[in-house]
């Protein structure tokens, strides 16, 4: 299977603290890819650096066989990557319609208050943009909303907006950085078919997440960081049973006998 992300030795340090050490990894094409560790152990800044928030040290990042290495933000989204933040970024006073506009207009080149002040630039592309977001909006069970301030909605309703506004741009590759941290548990099973969905329509994804539940469900395959470095990689069911993975997140070696794979 091809690579949509393949992620070469990638390096990143803020002033002496070495958040990412020559990570390799790659998302295939068409899957669902999980990323998980520790707090601090770089997959925050693994993300910056790819989606050209964060320029890299060193190594190398493509995107479906092209170099991206510390393109622009903008540059890296036109190409068919967009991210989600772990701190959900959406415009509480802007009502839910708006938010997915300003989202778009951003990335067709257009300045948000063309977008916002519904100018003739704006209006030349609002058809097609309004019908898409109000089927985004659908998909993540918002619609009901779409004149409402983004202000009224909870914090996992703002992640779903959040997520809409990324599926905004036609992307090939989403990355989401903890999508369902503090989200009621009952929405979390929601966007779980809804990220199925996207990808049974060709969409990619890398997933950042701590619940480990919701990424086994999800993923191919899980990728485990491990101060800033990759630890390992493997389908859901491999990595939940390596002990050096419960050793990298309880810092304790698993009790003997615990698992025949531990004398390594
Ligand atoms: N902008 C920054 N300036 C300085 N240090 C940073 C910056 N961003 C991250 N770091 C440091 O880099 C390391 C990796 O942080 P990062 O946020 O990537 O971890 P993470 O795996 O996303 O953690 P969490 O699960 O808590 O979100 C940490 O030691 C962090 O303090
Ligand atoms: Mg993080």
């Amino acid at each position: 299977m091809s690579a949509i992300l393949k992620v070469e030795n990638l390096s990143k340090a803020f002033s002496g603290v070495r958040a990412v050490r020559e990570a390799s990894f790659e998302v295939e094409q068409g899957s669902i890819t999980g990323l998980i560790g520790p707090n601090g152990s770089g997959k925050s800044t693994t993300i910056d650096c790819i989606s050209g928030f964060q320029r890299i040290d060193a190594g190398r990042v493509e995107l479906d066989g092209d170099d991206i290495t510390n393109l622009a933000a903008p540059d890296v989204a036109h190409a068919g990557l967009i991210r989600t933040f772990q701190n959900v970024r959406v415009y509480d006073s802007f009502d839910l319609l708006d938010n997915l506009l300003v989202a778009d207009a951003a990335l067709g080149g257009l300045h948000w208050y063309d977008a916002l002040m519904r100018t003739r630039s704006f209006r030349s592309v609002s058809a097609a943009a309004e019908a898409r977001a109000s089927a985004l909006l659908d998909l993540v069970g918002l619609s009901r909303l779409i004149h409402a301030p983004a202000t009224v909605l909870s914090y996992g309703q703002k992640k779903l907006l959040a997520f809409a506004a990324a599926m905004m741009a036609r992307p090939r590759l989403i990355v989401l950085d903890e999508p369902v941290a503090g989200v009621n548990p009952t929405r979390i099973n929601e966007l779980a078919d809804i990220l199925r969905k996207a990808n049974a329509g060709g969409i990619s994804f890398l997933i950042v997440e701590h619940n480990v539940e919701f990424i086994n469900s999800l993923c191919h395959k899980v990728i485990v960081f491990e101060q800033g470095r990759k630890l390992m990689e493997g389908p859901p069911d491999t990595v939940r049973n390596d002990p050096r993975v419960l050793d990298a997140y309880l810092g304790i070696a698993p009790a003997s006998g615990a698992s025949p794979a531990e004398a390594t």
